[in-house]
């Protein structure tokens, strides 16, 4: 933006030294005196000058800012591309073979072998290799240094003569990225304070447990309570058995812990803040505040081998999802869900239901808008193609019906295709809806399944101003999922904070 201005001041400089210089060469050519001429004077063309910094500054924004499709006028229309059928016919089998080895090549894309690699992970240890396999260039900074710290601490050699801090479940209304930011906070703190983290088993208190059915997730001494535990990775190899009133804390709620735990919302264990601070000195507290969150989701969310094959058997299941396009030749029932999703897929999780009360919920269309001209910039890496979730059913109708190509005449493809799953939904908050679908682990895979089908996506669009968009911004960054990972853009459709509320 400013260098656009800088851009464009200069040009406005230009136009204007010119201006005079074509002035007083006319001024000896001519000899007239348009120097002392009022109509001409130079307080005048500054004048001028300051009112077309204006008029160029508005039709730039204007044409920077607005989306338009042309259609080739008729005299170049013989340039235009030509829809060709390419019939097989017209091969020799030497061509056809040559042909079919090279899609054998492109079906095993690092990007394709990691996705199918991340819906077979299975235990601590896998996830460890796994993001120790991503290319550094994709993920946020230290990330594996951090991965295997956050583990190295969690699960000592012994837990004897340990520090603890208990943390307690808050409240059920609570979505999923908050229990896990909140979470992520405590983390945070404890590690800090040279303390391992527990989740508090006893008495049915863990964080989550409303996401799970009872009797999934316990830990030794409470094996009839549940906890995230049961579809996530255990978070310590220590246990409420290592647990005494003197070594250990309590923490009832995510956002009041108690004073003993020094740092503030934000506070980044000092190891990982010092190894930051090298290398970005300049970081703002809040840069590092969501680096730090991205890390802890990243651990907290490694979901284990159990809740993984739930989440993958969902994923896979071909009458649990569904696609629409609004394709002259393509009806729907011709298109099955690809595993994993095309490269160059968007996603667009579209936050309705309870969300209202928190932010101004955004409309599909602007999602279309921003897709569109993402894709218009960047035609051959983008398809119009998205994988859509969202709380609220509506959303598909209006995608089925408004947002029709209006034909042949772009860079990119003829028309949308849109995947979705074929899952219980009601246009409300969490609470809401796992009360409504039974199963409480269920719905809660359900849910994992749409945000790791999100994850991979190499091209997300969303509104941070929802935990989980934030969660979808995250994971994809630091479980590095998309072509590209943590390198390919989020688009923001919502109002457009630099961390602003700071939530
Ligand atoms: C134009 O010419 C007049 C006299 O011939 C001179 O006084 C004036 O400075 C000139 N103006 C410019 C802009 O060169
Ligand atoms: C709930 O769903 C989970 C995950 O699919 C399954 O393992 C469990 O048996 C179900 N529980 C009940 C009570 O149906």
């Amino acid at each position: 933006m400013n260098r656009r201005l800088i851009f464009i001041f200069f040009l406005v400089l230009l136009a204007l030294s010119l201006l005079y210089s074509w002035r007083s060469f006319s001024n000896h050519t001519t000899g007239t005196r348009w120097a002392n001429d009022p109509e001409n004077d130079l307080g005048k063309a500054a004048e001028t000058c300051a009112t077309a910094v204006v008029t160029v500054t508005q039709t730039a924004e204007k044409a920077l800012t607005t989306y338009t499709r042309v259609t080739p006028s008729s005299e170049f229309s013989k340039f235009a591309g030509k829809d060709e059928p390419f019939p097989r016919e017209l091969l020799s089998q030497a061509e056809l073979d040559l042909v079919n080895s090279a899609l054998k090549v492109a079906d095993e894309t690092p990007r394709e072998k990691r996705l199918k690699r991340f819906y077979n992970l299975n235990g601590a240890k896998d996830w460890l290799d796994y993001i120790n396999s991503l290319d550094d260039d994709t993920i946020p900074p230290l990330t594996k240094f951090t991965q295997d710290y956050i583990y190295k601490h969690q699960f000592p050699d012994s837990c004897k003569d340990k520090q603890f801090v208990v943390m307690n479940h808050f409240r059920d209304k609570n979505g999923m990225g908050t229990v896990f930011h909140g979470a992520g906070h405590i983390l945070g703190l404890a590690l800090r304070n040279n303390r391992i983290l527990l989740w508090n088993h006893a008495g049915d208190n863990a964080p989550g447990r409303n996401f799970i059915e009872p009797g999934c997730g316990g830990s030794p001494g409470y094996e009839h309570e549940r906890s995230l535990d049961c579809i996530f990775e255990k978070i310590s190899s220590c246990t409420l058995q290592d647990v005494t009133p003197e070594n250990s804390v309590k923490v009832e709620q995510y956002w009041g812990p108690p004073n003993s735990l020094t740092g503030v919302a934000g506070s980044v264990p000092p190891v990982l803040g010092y190894a930051m601070k090298q290398l970005y000195p300049d970081i703002a507290p809040d840069g590092l505040k969501y680096w730090w969150r991205t890390q802890s989701v990243g651990f907290l969310m490694r979901l284990n081998g159990e809740g993984m094959r739930r989440v993958k058997e969902l994923r896979t299941a071909k009458m649990h999802h569904a696609v629409m396009t609004h394709g002259k030749t393509k009806s729907v029932e011709e298109i099955t869900v690809p595993f994993p999703l095309p490269a160059g897929t968007f996603s667009m999780h579209v936050r309705h239901g309870d969300k209202a009360v928190e932010m101004n919920l955004v409309p599909m269309s602007k999602y279309i808008e921003v897709a569109h001209e993402y894709i218009a910039q960047n035609p051959l890496t983008s398809l119009k193609s998205a994988f859509i979730s969202t709380e609220d059913n509506a959303i598909f109708e209006e995608a089925k019906t408004t947002f029709a190509e209006p034909g042949e005449s772009t860079t990119s493809m003829k028309d949308w295709v849109f995947y979705y799953s074929d899952i219980p939904r009601l246009n409300g908050g969490p609470e809401e809806q796992l009360n409504a679908f039974g199963n409480r682990t269920e719905m809660t895979c359900k849910w994992l399944q749409q945000l790791i089908m999100a994850l991979e996506c190499d091209l997300v669009i969303g509104t941070r101003g929802s935990g989980w968009n934030r969660m979808i911004d995250e994971l994809r960054c630091v479980w590095g999922t998309g072509a590209g990972g943590c390198k390919a853009p989020f688009m923001e459709v919502g109002p457009f904070e630099d961390w602003g509320s700071g939530t």
